[in-house]
């Protein structure tokens, strides 16, 4: 039976209001310690506010090791975190809308001069794009207290009364570097077969029924990505059939790892100017080379393409092989997709990322009938600026001054 855009769902038992959700947004609002702020709060009530059918917050980080570099990142690693959480679930709460928390260790996507700490990995390989840090290769004690680290958090994100939360694997972070024969060389039981690399998520599900119950624990996916022999549609499927085994309420399908380049979140163009100045592997090069490198990258370096729905037949596929629901993400931007694809691909929900940050607003729009597209031009600006600033929609302009 296929569904209906606007109208009341429900996924684990988690009420949604349509089927249309917030996808996980870095938002760099985050205050001391990594604790949620006044103006963190401020952007999920205005998501609620808006029809948002669910919000998933930006990743919040499990362990100090597993900070990404990008500016004021919210962490979950402290059970004295849990009062500022629970004023934002029921702040949200009141407008009718679920809150997902996204949990996340970045692995060696992130450096170890912004965390202070040595990156880790499951094999010691060095990242094309984060080239600085050379990780570590977790030892089995090591993965021990990831998973542990990662349960904890879950059971946190329940305390502070979040309806559910989802796991981080995709986009190159520790858990999909785990699944990717790309960044798993390992040969003991962690790597190798899919069943070995999936092995660390199927122990955090294992661990956290006995703490968390039934609690929903939804999960970003991977679904293939730009490396040779990286995570490919096939193995995604099977990773997929992996993870309802092991009970995930759903799985929400994206692609790419950050050496990809902006293959995750496609834009026509790449943001030269604002890399050039916010950029750590850009900003402090000598002006004559920016002035050089500027224009040529502009020119040659190519956008993946397609820019525009660009995980719907990943998705349709991981759908195929599973019996839980599924999300699409990616390059998703006006009303008549949306339909499209939740009635005639058998699509459960889609979700968002980009849209709602220029228009918080976007999905009570859609539901009116008052806009049909999103007005975000994908210009990509506001995930170069994170580096340094909170989230804010630019609108492919740079900004004149920083606010903070
Ligand atoms: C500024 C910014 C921050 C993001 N932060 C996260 C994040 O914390 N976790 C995550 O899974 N994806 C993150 N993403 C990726 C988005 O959730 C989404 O998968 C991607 O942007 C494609 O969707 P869109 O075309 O609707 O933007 C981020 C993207 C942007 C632009």
């Amino acid at each position: 039976m296929s569904h209906a855009v606007f109208e009341q769902t429900s996924l684990a038992g988690i009420k949604l209001k349509n089927r249309i959700i917030r996808s996980a947004t870095h938002e760099g609002m985050a205050g001391e310690k990594g604790f949620p702020t006044e103006k963190l709060k401020s952007l999920y009530v205005r998501l609620a506010k808006g029809d948002a059918g669910a919000i998933i917050t930006g990743n919040a980080i499990i362990q100090a090791d597993g900070k990404s570099s990008l500016f004021a990142v919210t962490m979950i690693d402290d059970d004295n975190s849990i009062p500022a959480y629970r004023e934002i679930t029921d702040a949200v709460h009141q407008y009718e809308t679920p809150i997902i928390m996204q949990i996340a260790h970045c692995g060696r996507q992130t450096r170890s001069k912004s965390t202070g700490l040595q990156t880790v990995a499951p094999s010691a390989l060095r990242d094309a794009y984060y080239s600085e840090d050379v990780p570590k290769e977790l030892s089995e004690n090591e993965i021990d207290e990831i998973i542990g680290n990662f349960v904890a958090a879950i059971l946190r994100t329940k305390q502070a009364g979040f309806d559910g939360v989802q796991l981080h694997l995709a986009h190159g972070y520790l858990l999909s570097e785990f699944l990717s024969s790309y960044s798993n060389r390992r040969k003991d039981r962690w790597g190798g077969s899919t069943e070995n690399k999936y092995r660390i998520i199927d122990e955090i599900f294992k661990r956290a029924r006995e703490t968390a119950g039934d609690y929903p624990i939804l999960v970003k996916l991977n679904a293939y990505d730009g490396r040779k022999s990286g995570m490919k549609i096939e193995e995604a499927v099977r990773i997929a059939q992996m993870l309802e085994k092991s009970g995930c309420a759903a799985i929400e399908v994206s692609c790419g790892v950050v050496e990809d380049g902006l293959y995750t979140m496609r834009g026509e163009k790449l943001p030269a100017d604002a890399a050039m100045k916010y950029n750590f592997k850009y900003k402090n090069l000598p002006e004559f080379v920016k002035a050089i490198a500027k224009p040529v990258i502009k020119k040659f370096m190519k956008q993946p393409k397609p820019v525009l729905k660009y995980n719907l037949d990943a998705a349709i596929h991981i759908k195929k092989g599973v019996n839980i629901p599924v999300i699409v993400v990616g390059g998703i931007n006006n009303i008549n997709d949306i339909n499209d694809m939740i009635v005639n691909s058998n699509m459960d929900f889609v979700s968002m990322c980009r849209p709602f940050i220029i228009e918080p607003d976007i999905v009570g729009k859609f539901q009116k009938g008052t806009q049909a597209k999103s007005k975000c031009i994908m210009c990509n600006y506001c995930m170069i600026i994170a580096e340094e600033q909170p989230l804010k929609c630019y609108y492919g302009k740079m900004p004149k001054t920083i606010e903070i």
